[in-house]
């Protein structure tokens, strides 16, 4: 079978540039479009580049980015898109192409908690995917949106659904310490975060909430039905380039041993794996033993092989005091919790023939 011919908007963004990267040389999407505002119309890639761990290549780098026309895309046979939009722009754009017929998916939360859209997290909720045959249905297009979520939940649930279908786990609080990069670019002020922590995240702790429980949810009978998982979140900004940290705490009536826990981490497989998709990672989740493990600056590109690098979470510091477990969780928040995130669900669309 041929490649899918893909664009890519908002691809002068941290998303966008994580997408040219993992999509160059993509075994089933092929780029012929990068698209961003009107600002970087024109300009090459290389021009807008700032991934500092990517050495960017020649040809990659000479990609003329032009501006965001659904209509024109459609016209140039793209198949498949891959937003990196801001969530104020996304909506409408992403409709648009939908309608024209392309497989849209998105990184932004336009879309995230309608009725018949997923948000998709392929180790977690694959069959989540069968609410598209409703949402075609009601765009009278062959096109849809698929979402990912929002970057601070997508490690944590993965971490969460082994533990969650073994143990029976509901009552989960975390705090998150969360990269810079994931507030976009130029994002926040070098003022306010030198040397500083800022405690507020806009949104993101009731996100971590409503979209971990849509995930972790099942699809039943054409409709979404939310986990009976509650997640409660603090959420802080920290000087860290990439890589989300979280501290968990879980509580439960019974708990069991850290061995067990550990157990069934390390042994979580699900689909991505089964159907060995490109950018899956052969170990979702990473247990570390070290006691001053994970970091962000060690950890956050975890996972084999090379094009699943930066999609594995790791989780280390697993502890129990009574009725409370307690551990640590990283994941990468531009790969995993990003484009990362949105590559996976495309694979998964295509091998299961939805594209
Ligand atoms: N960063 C993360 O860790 C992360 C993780 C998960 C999800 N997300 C979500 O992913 C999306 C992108 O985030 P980001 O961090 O990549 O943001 P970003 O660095 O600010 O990039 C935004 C991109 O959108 C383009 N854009 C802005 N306004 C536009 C318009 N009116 N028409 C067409 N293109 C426009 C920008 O183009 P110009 O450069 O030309 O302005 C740029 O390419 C957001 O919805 C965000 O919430 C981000």
């Amino acid at each position: 079978m041929g490649k899918k011919k893909a664009a890519i908007l908002g691809s002068s963004g941290m998303i966008g540039q994580r997408f040219a990267h993992m999509l160059d040389a993509h075994p089933y999407f092929e780029v012929t479009a990068y698209c961003a505002s009107d600002r970087s119309e024109g300009k090459r890639l290389a021009d807008v580049w700032r991934l500092s761990d990517v050495e960017l290549d020649r040809e990659l780098g000479s990609k003329v980015v032009q501006a965001t026309d659904p209509k024109a895309l459609a016209k140039a046979g793209i198949e498949v898109v891959f937003s990196g939009l801001p969530s104020d722009v996304a909506g409408p754009v992403e409709d648009a192409c939908a309608d024209q017929g392309m497989a849209v998916f998105s990184n932004a939360a336009s879309h995230r908690m309608e009725d018949d859209t997923p948000i998709l997290v392929p180790e977690i909720n694959p069959d989540h995917l069968k609410s598209i045959s409703a949402q075609k249905k009601r765009r009278k297009s062959s096109g849809f949106i698929v979402t990912n979520a929002n970057c601070s939940i997508t490690g944590l649930a993965i971490g969460l659904k082994p533990l969650v279908d073994k143990f029976g786990f509901k009552d989960v609080n975390v705090a998150t310490y969360q990269a810079l990069s994931g507030a976009g670019y130029p994002g926040v002020p070098s003022l306010d975060i030198l040397g500083n922590v800022l405690p507020f995240i806009k949104n993101e702790e009731d996100k971590m909430n409503s979209e971990g429980r849509k995930i972790l949810g099942k699809y039943v009978d054409g409709r979404f039905v939310d986990s009976p998982v509650t997640i409660m979140a603090s959420c802080a900004r920290v000087n860290v380039r990439d890589g989300h940290l979280e501290a968990v705490f879980i509580r439960n009536k019974d708990m069991p041993s850290v061995s067990d826990l550990v157990k069934t981490l390390e042994g979580f497989r699900a689909k991505p794996q089964e159907l060995k998709l490109p950018s899956a990672p052969d170990r979702p989740i990473i247990v570390t033993k070290e006691p001053n493990r994970p970091q962000p600056i060690l950890d956050s590109d975890a996972g084999t092989p090379e094009r699943a690098k930066g999609m594995a979470v790791t989780i280390g510091r697993i502890r129990i005091d009574k009725d409370c477990l307690r551990f640590y969780l990283l994941s990468h928040n531009t790969i995993r919790g990003g484009a990362g995130g949105s590559v996976l669900n495309a694979e998964l669309a295509f091998k299961e023939g939805y594209i």
